[in-house]
């Protein structure tokens, strides 16, 4: 389905009964709402369940200016009101988690909760940013199959290379869909966002921390920080998983999931 807010068209996916509670899933960067399938399965005959594709990536239009944590909250923000939903558990994954992060810390009124996986509430050092700045050089001068390539080996747990052969395809896949120009303007706002770690102990809700046990992007070192912070959190490490945890180990994720949110309705 496709919905008109701000200046784009998104595109998005919304399964499961109306008038049940709402769960927004929020991908990670540079992947769409399909990494979500499993979990929005799993959960629409019970709650209203909405994927959607970021902002430049997907199905969803780029618009014309740069990008930004705060543009991807907006769009969010814009999304919920245009399908009327005052109040939803917000899940978001690495990138999808500092967009979930950045909402709630704007908008506490519109989250009962949040599920944060495989993500950070820091900003990027500047060896971070300088790779990010190395990634544009590459996509501009190399392309994108290099980019993805390269990626992948960071993505995911050494096991899942044996055992996950085709959803490292279909990650994959997604990557090198992305648009040249979404790939460098989302590199650019996420070198640039902010830190929410000094905002965490604001959150009321609660909050399920997820984090696969072999995450090299934002490691569960990270994850034990800001269940540290969050007073109402629950910490779950992901066992046989990397960044991408909901697909590398779905099984325990999606239990951890399902638990989490009937404990919130
Ligand atoms: C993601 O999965 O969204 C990215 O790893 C986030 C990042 O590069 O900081």
């Amino acid at each position: 389905m496709r919905i008109a807010i701000n200046d784009i068209t998104i595109s998005y996916s919304d399964e499961g009964k109306n008038g049940t509670p709402v769960i927004i899933f929020i991908h990670g960067f540079p992947f769409n709402k399909s990494m979500w399938n499993l979990q929005v399965k799993e959960l629409k005959d019970n709650y209203r369940v909405i994927s959607y594709d970021i902002r430049g990536h997907g199905n969803s239009d780029a618009g014309n200016g740069d990008f930004s944590i705060e543009l991807f909250v907006k769009d969010l923000l814009s999304l919920m009101d245009a399908l009327k939903i005052d109040k939803t558990v917000l899940c978001g994954l690495s990138m999808g988690g500092y967009i979930a992060l950045k909402a709630i810390e704007n908008h506490p009124e519109r989250f009962d909760a949040l599920i944060l996986s495989d993500t950070h509430c820091i900003a990027d050092t500047s060896e971070v940013k300088e790779k990010r700045m190395k990634a544009i050089e590459s996509i501009r001068n190399s392309g994108i199959e290099k980019y993805a390539d390269e990626s992948i080996k960071n993505l995911f747990a050494p096991e899942s290379f044996t055992t996950r052969e085709e959803e490292i395809a279909v990650v994959r896949k997604m990557i090198v869909k992305t648009a040249k120009e979404s790939l460098c303007k989302t590199l650019l706002a996420l070198s640039v966002r902010k830190e929410t770690c000094s905002k965490l102990a604001e959150i009321k809700v609660p909050v399920l921390i997820m984090v696969g046990k072999e995450d090299k992007i934002t490691p569960p070192a990270a994850a034990q920080l800001m269940h540290e912070k969050i007073k109402n959190s629950f910490l779950n490490i992901i066992e046989h998983a990397g960044h991408l945890s909901n697909l590398e180990n779905p099984g325990d994720f999606n239990e951890h999931l399902k638990k989490f949110v009937a404990s919130v309705y």
